[in-house]
């Protein structure tokens, strides 16, 4: 990921094919970008904190109108799909199972919360990250849909809250990946320099500097993507929502709306009301991964790294015994990371099921954490992991080109 974060390559590509591919010149181009998330996971659907960033890397998109009901996409990273073209007036959920889902899915939604769309439009896309890593390719492709809503049909109703959200209801009817609003929100609204730290309870928000001083972040690419990662996921949203049911029978918690607003005293107390072994440990990664989250909020802006990254590590042991959303090849990373000097915290991040790790790692470090990372996960599975050192970015946005 570059420092300014303008793929030139990519723009170009655009520029060129969208002649070539629509026989015309767009009128907007659009950036919006993925996200990693430093701490606070699978607490968005649980009313809790989270603590993203928007990244450098994202989709790229441009469009122009058309006098008719047509939508057309086409995706310079999947040319093999061709150009899908949909009428307006035929969007609904399950349509498709291709990748267009997701830009179909905001027109969709936009178009259900009562935004006028009157007219189609030719809409190209290219991206430059990793698809299927766990870095929110699919956020920036709705957050970017919906900021070309916003701009073609001129709705200036269509924040960009309101687009993080357009975008997560599209995803989670028209997809049928039933996410919470974190990553939408990071590409939405990020900040160069800053995390979000995202109350997702009331919608509450605040940029903390991400200040890291001599210390960097990497993002390391598992390279694995294991299938079924929406059904799993979809599994996790249920169980946590069956722990609230069984908490909820006692007659004093019988109003508490989520998970995230337990505290640990309460559930150390109550959890064996929670009748399903596999209900409770999810909960209780839930509830400890709340209060982990506020912690690591208020040690970063008393500038303690040290706390912060312990506190990550902790995550991932959570997330990895409790939760069960890790794999091999991510605790393998993980694991090898705690043990490498320089490195201040590892984890998970995203969603899970394969993905990427995000570690905090002295800057004159950074070097020999990656090669020896990469030595040892390529013997061990055969994989070469990339990595990405990322720094805080700037939410969607249009593009002077
Ligand atoms: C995915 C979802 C998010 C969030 C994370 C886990 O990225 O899209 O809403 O639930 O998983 O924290």
């Amino acid at each position: 990921m570059m420092k300014s974060n303008m793929n030139i390559e990519i723009i170009d590509n655009l520029k060129r094919n969208f002649r070539e591919v629509y026989g015309r010149h767009y009128e907007g181009a659009y950036f919006a970008p993925g996200r990693v998330n430093l701490i606070g996971e699978h607490t968005d659907y649980n009313g809790g904190h989270v603590f993203p960033c928007a990244l450098p890397a994202g989709t790229y998109g441009m469009i122009a109108p058309r006098g008719d009901q047509q939508l057309r996409f086409y995706s310079l990273n999947l040319p093999e799909s061709g150009v899908v073209s949909v009428e307006l007036g035929d969007l609904s959920p399950g349509r498709t199972e291709a990748w267009t889902a997701y830009p179909e899915g905001v027109f969709w939604a936009a178009q259900k919360e009562g935004f006028a769309i009157p007219f189609g439009a030719d809409i190209l896309f290219a991206g430059d990250l990793p698809g299927g890593s766990g870095l929110s390719s699919s956020a920036s492709i709705e957050v970017l849909t919906g900021l070309m809503i916003q701009q073609t049909y001129s709705l200036e109703d269509l924040t960009m809250e309101r687009i993080a959200r357009i975008g997560q209801m599209g995803e989670n009817t028209y997809c049928g990946m039933q996410c919470g609003i974190m990553d939408q929100f990071a590409s939405a609204m990020g900040k160069e320099g800053h995390a979000i730290y995202l109350d997702t309870d009331t919608m509450e928000y605040e940029y903390v500097p991400l200040d890291l001083k001599e210390r960097e972040l990497i993002i390391t690419n598992s390279k694995v993507k294991h299938s079924l990662v929406s059904s799993a996921y979809n599994d996790r949203r249920r169980e946590c929502a069956t722990a609230l049911a069984d908490i909820q029978k006692i007659p004093a918690f019988a109003e508490v709306k989520s998970l995230c607003s337990i505290n640990e005293e309460a559930f150390e107390q109550y959890k064996e009301q929670i009748l399903d072994p596999v209900c409770r440990a999810r909960a209780e990664h839930v509830v400890k991964e709340e209060a982990r989250t506020e912690k690591a909020v208020s040690a970063l802006r008393k500038n303690d790294i040290e706390t912060f990254g312990k506190l990550m590590n902790e995550s991932h042991i959570s997330l990895r015994d409790r939760y069960q959303v890790s794999c091999p090849e991510i605790d393998f990373l993980t694991e090898l990371a705690w043990q490498i000097p320089g490195v201040l915290g590892s984890r998970i991040t995203g969603g899970g099921f394969g993905g990427c790790t995000i570690s905090i790692v002295e800057t004159e470090s950074a070097e020999a954490f990656m090669g020896r990372i990469r030595g040892e996960y390529e013997k061990r599975f055969h994989i070469r992991p990339e990595f990405y050192r990322a720094w805080p970015w700037e939410g969607a946005k249009k593009l002077d080109v």
